[in-house]
């Protein structure tokens, strides 16, 4: 890659930023389309994240993601908020759109295009999500607006599952049920009884726990039981295995991480991602990391 006075600029803002995987999908895209574009990661503290947003749009940056711890405060400092991000209040890509900042969450999105990927039709579904932080937000609002019939958030924390349904809960249409169950394997297994999707996006499964836990009971995995978890390290977790030991589908967290990285690159460039370039890149730097430099179901 070389970098000239033509050479548009994107970029990550973080902190930390340096376990990103971002730049290895995005400057892999643009070296496959052969686009005189780059890809930064900027380690931003938060009390630089304003200063630094609109440096970035004086310097004539196009677009940003932003990823940890920086998701919910960039919000204040942009001119328009579109879509998803309008109602969960997170945005993970910006785009300086001439003069003005306009943010946007491409996490519903990704999660959507995984989910066609594991040939399920989220329309009249009822899903079980487990969870309740900001990934657990943008895939309710997603299966929402995708037209589940019934969505039910347990969490560890209930009050974190019962916020959630207070947040989201005026998007829900006629007929469509968002409801919160107990985090324990009992309820949990009476919510999956009558369920068609599972989705995990608890931290339980990553790589550092040694238990290999499973955050529910194997026998509730049913063969037409469809799990997407969306932890990412490692790239088959025990609830992943398991399911597809038990005949079902399911699917890690991978190919949400590059199908949100792939709406972004869109947004930013309007040309559409080479999407199967992006994973290859993704895959390869989690290799890489897998040599001990930590770990992360993060973007
Ligand atoms: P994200 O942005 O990925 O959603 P997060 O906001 O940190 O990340 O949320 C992490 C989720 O994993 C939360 O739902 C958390 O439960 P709590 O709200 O009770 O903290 C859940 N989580 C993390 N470790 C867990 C564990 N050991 N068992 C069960 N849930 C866990």
């Amino acid at each position: 890659m070389r970098i000239t006075g033509t050479t548009r600029v994107v970029g990550v803002l973080g902190y930390p930023v340096g376990h990103s995987l971002s730049p290895d999908m995005h400057n892999a895209a643009f070296d496959a389309l052969d686009m005189d574009w780059c890809y930064v990661p900027f380690e931003v503290a938060p009390d630089r994240l304003e200063q630094s947003v609109r440096g970035l749009a004086a310097l004539g940056v196009v677009g940003a993601n932003l990823t940890i711890p920086h998701k919910r405060a960039a919000v204040a400092h942009l001119d328009e908020v579109r879509g998803d991000a309008a109602i969960t209040g997170s945005v993970n890509t910006i785009h300086f759109d001439g003069d003005r900042l306009i943010g946007y969450s491409t996490d519903g999105d990704g999660f959507l295009g995984a989910l066609a990927g594991l040939g399920v039709d989220p329309a009249g579904t009822e899903a079980v999500v487990l969870g309740a932080g900001g990934s657990a937000v943008a895939i309710v609002v997603a299966l929402m607006r995708a037209g589940a019939a019934r969505i039910t958030v347990a969490n560890r924390t209930p009050e974190r599952a019962q916020a959630l349904v207070e947040l989201v809960g005026s998007q829900a249409g006629s007929g469509m049920t968002i409801a919160t169950a107990p985090w324990d394997s009992e309820s949990i297994g009476e919510a999956l009884e009558g369920a068609n999707l599972l989705v995990n996006t608890t931290s339980v499964g990553m790589k550092a726990d040694p238990q290999q836990t499973l955050p529910v009971p194997a026998e509730a995995l049913r063969p037409d039981l469809a799990v997407y978890d969306i932890v990412y390290t490692p790239l088959e977790t025990p609830l992943v295995r398991t399911a597809l030991e038990r005949g079902g589908r399911a699917l890690g967290g991978a190919r949400m991480l590059v199908l949100q990285g792939a709406i972004s690159f869109r947004i930013w460039t309007g040309v559409d991602p080479p999407v199967e370039v992006m994973e290859n890149a993704l895959r390869a730097g989690l290799e890489r990391a897998h040599a001990g430099e930590g770990e992360s179901k993060k973007m």
